[in-house]
C-alpha cells in the first residue's frame, strides 16, 4: 500500500472515530456510534498492516500474533455478563499501558541511528514519559480491575504519609529521567526500568488511596490515561493514526471523569492525586437508630394500584437480578392505566456509566420517561410511590445529612421525601461503598426483601391478573 492511500486511510478511519463518539453520546445514535468505531477500526488495522513503511517482521507472525488474540478477545467478550462489563474494561485498560511499556522498551532498545541531536532528544522524552504513563495505568488499572471483582476491598488505602510517598515517587521519576537522558543506549535501560517499576507503583498506590463511591471517576480516568499512552506510543512509532486515536480517548475520558466528579461533587484534582485533601472529618459517621419495616408483593401492589405517580429509581441490583424487562413490562402495565411513571437515574449507579440507561433501553422503555438525577430530584416531593430497585449507595440520605459520612457531599436521589418509598434488595446489607443507609430506617419506607427478579415477576404477574379480571383498569 503505498504513502498516499495509508494516509487517506488513516484520515478516513480518525473521522470515523470521531463520528464513533459523536455517536456514542446519544441513545438513539449509540449504536450507529458504535458501527462506526468498528469500521474505523478495521480500515486502521488494514492500512497498518499493509503500510509499507512499516517495519512488520512479517505477516504470518503479524497473524500467529492477531488471530489467537482476537478469537480469546471476542470469546471472552461475548461471555461478558453486563455486571462484569466495568471490570472487562479496567482490564483492557491495562493492556493497552502495558501495550505503551513495552513499546517504549522496544524502541529505545530498537533506536533508530538516524536521529540526532534535538530530535533524538525528543523521541527519548517520547519514550520516557510514554512508558511513565503506560506503567501508570497498567498498574492503576489493575488494582481497578481486583477492586470492582472484589478480589480486594472497595475501601481507601490510608497510607501514613501518603501523599508525602507519591511525591517521593514523582521525584524519584524525574531523578532517573534525568539519567536517561544523559545515558547512551542501552545504558539508559537500566533507569527506564528503575522507572517502570516506581511508576506501577504509583499507578497502584494512587488506585488503592481512592474509596469504593470514587471508583467511576477512576475508571474513567484510567480510561484517559490509557489513551494518553496509546498517544505516547503514537509518537514513539510515528504513526499519526494511534496520536489522533490516543488524544480521543484520552481528551474524551478527561472530560468524562470532570462530569462525573461534579455530578458527584468531589475535586477532580483531588480523585487524580488519589484523593489529596479527602478524609479528614470531624468524627465518625452518625449511627443509625429505629427498625426497617418489611413489606410484602401484595401490600406492594395494593399501593401501586392506588398511586398517581411513581417513578423507579433502579440500582447495580437491577442490573444483577437481570430485572429490566419485567421493571418495563410493569412501566407499561402501569401508564396503560393512566399512572405517571417515570426512572430517575443517578449518573453512578450500577457499575459503567450510563449501566442503566442501557439496560431500560435494552428493555425498550421509551427514552422519554428514563430523567437524569438532576432532572427529578424535585419532583420526589410531588410523588406518590417510589420503588427502589436495588440501588443503595446512590439514594442515601446521608450523603445529604451527615458530613462525617464517607459519601458526604456526594449529590444522592432523593427519593424519602415521596409519600411512599420501597426498596427492594435481599438483606440490609450496605452498597459498593460500604455505607450504612438511613433511608431503610425511614418512617415512610418499606423494605421488600428478597431477589429483584423474583419480586418484579411477582408483581408483574400480580398487575396482569387484576388487569386480566378487570379489563376497566387499563385506561382507554
Ligand atoms: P449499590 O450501592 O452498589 O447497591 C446495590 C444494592 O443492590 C446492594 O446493596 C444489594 O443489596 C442489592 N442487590 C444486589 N443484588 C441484588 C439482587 N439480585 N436483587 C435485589 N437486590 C440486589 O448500587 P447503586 O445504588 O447502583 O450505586 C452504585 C455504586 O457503585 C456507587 O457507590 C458507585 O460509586 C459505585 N460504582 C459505580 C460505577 C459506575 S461508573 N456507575 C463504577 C464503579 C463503582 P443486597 O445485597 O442486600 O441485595
Amino acid at each position: 500500500m503505498n504513502n498516499s492511500l495509508v494516509t487517506v486511510a488513516y484520515i478516513a478511519a480518525s473521522a470515523l472515530f470521531i463520528l464513533s463518539l459523536a455517536g456514542l453520546s446519544n441513545q438513539e445514535t449509540a449504536r450507529k456510534g458504535n458501527l462506526f468505531g468498528i469500521i474505523g477500526m478495521a480500515i486502521a488495522l488494514l492500512a497498518t498492516a499493509l503500510n509499507g513503511n512499516v517495519n512488520i517482521a512479517g505477516y504470518a507472525t503479524l497473524a500467529a500474533m492477531i488471530v489467537p488474540g482476537a478469537l480469546i478477545g471476542a470469546t471472552l467478550a461475548s461471555r461478558v455478563a453486563m455486571t462484569s462489563m466495568p471490570e472487562l474494561v479496567a482490564i483492557l485498560h491495562s493492556f493497552v499501558g502495558l501495550a505503551a511499556v513495552l513499546v517504549g522498551i522496544g524502541n529505545y532498545l530498537g533506536e533508530e541511528a538516524s536521529l540526532t541531536g534535538a530530535e533524538a532528544t525528543i523521541h527519548q522524552i517520547e519514550i520516557y514519559l510514554g512508558v511513565f504513563i503506560g506503567a501508570v495505568t497498567f498498574a492503576g488499572s489493575v488494582v481497578a480491575f481486583a477492586k470492582l471483582r472484589e478480589l480486594i476491598g472497595s475501601k481507601p488505602l490510608m497510607l501514613p504519609g501518603r501523599h508525602l510517598l507519591n511525591i517521593g515517587f514523582l521525584v524519584g521519576t524525574a531523578v532517573l529521567g534525568v539519567q536517561f537522558m544523559g545515558a547512551d543506549t542501552p545504558a539508559g535501560l537500566q533507569p527506564l526500568l528503575i522507572m517502570t517499576a516506581i511508576a506501577c507503583l504509583l499507578g497502584l498506590h494512587l488506585v488503592a488511596a481512592i474509596g469504593g463511591a470514587d471508583m467511576p471517576v477512576v475508571i474513567s480516568m484510567l480510561n484517559s490515561y490509557s489513551g494518553w499512552a496509546a498517544a505516547a506510543a503514537g509518537f514513539m512509532l510515528n504513526n499519526d493514526l494511534l496520536i489522533i486515536t490516543g488524544a480521543l480517548v484520552g481528551s474524551s475520558g478527561a472530560i468524562l471523569s470532570y462530569i462525573m466528579c461534579r455530578a458527584m461533587n468531589r475535586s477532580f484534582i483531588s480523585v487524580i492525586l488519589g484523593g489529596f485533601g479527602t478524609g479528614q472529618t470531624s468524627g465518625p459517621a452518625k449511627a443509625i437508630e429505629g427498625e426497617a419495616t418489611s413489606t410484602t408483593v401484595d401490600d406492594t401492589v395494593e399501593l401501586l394500584k392506588n398511586a398517581r405517580s411513581v417513578i423507579i429509581a433502579p440500582g447495580y441490583g437491577m442490573a444483577v437480578a437481570q430485572a429490566q424487562h419485567a421493571v418495563a413490562d410493569i412501566t407499561r402495565i402501569l401508564r396503560d392505566r393512566g399512572v405517571t411513571v417515570r426512572f430517575g437515574i443517578h449518573p453512578v449507579a450500577g457499575r459503567l456509566p450510563g449501566h442503566m440507561n442501557v439496560l431500560l433501553a435494552e428493555a425498550s422503555v421509551p427514552y422519554d420517561i428514563v430523567l437524569e438525577m438532576d432532572e427529578i430530584n424535585e419532583d420526589f416531593e410531588k410523588t406518590d410511590v417510589v420503588l427502589v430497585i436495588g440501588a443503595n449507595d446512590t439514594v442515601n440520605p446521608s450523603a445529604l445529612e451527615d458530613p462525617n459520612s464517607p459519601i458526604a457531599g456526594m449529590p444522592v436521589l432523593e427519593v424519602w421525601n415521596a409519600k411512599q418509598t420501597i426498596v427492594m434488595k435481599r438483606s440490609m446489607a450496605s452498597g459498593y461503598a460500604g455505607v450504612d443507609n438511613p433511608l431503610f430506617y425511614k418512617d415512610n419506607t418499606l423494605m421488600l426483601f428478597g431477589d429483584a427478579r423474583k419480586n418484579v415477576d411477582a408483581i408483574r404477574a400480580a398487575l396482569v391478573q387484576e388487569d386480566a379480571a378487570a379489563p376497566a383498569l387499563v385506561a382507554a
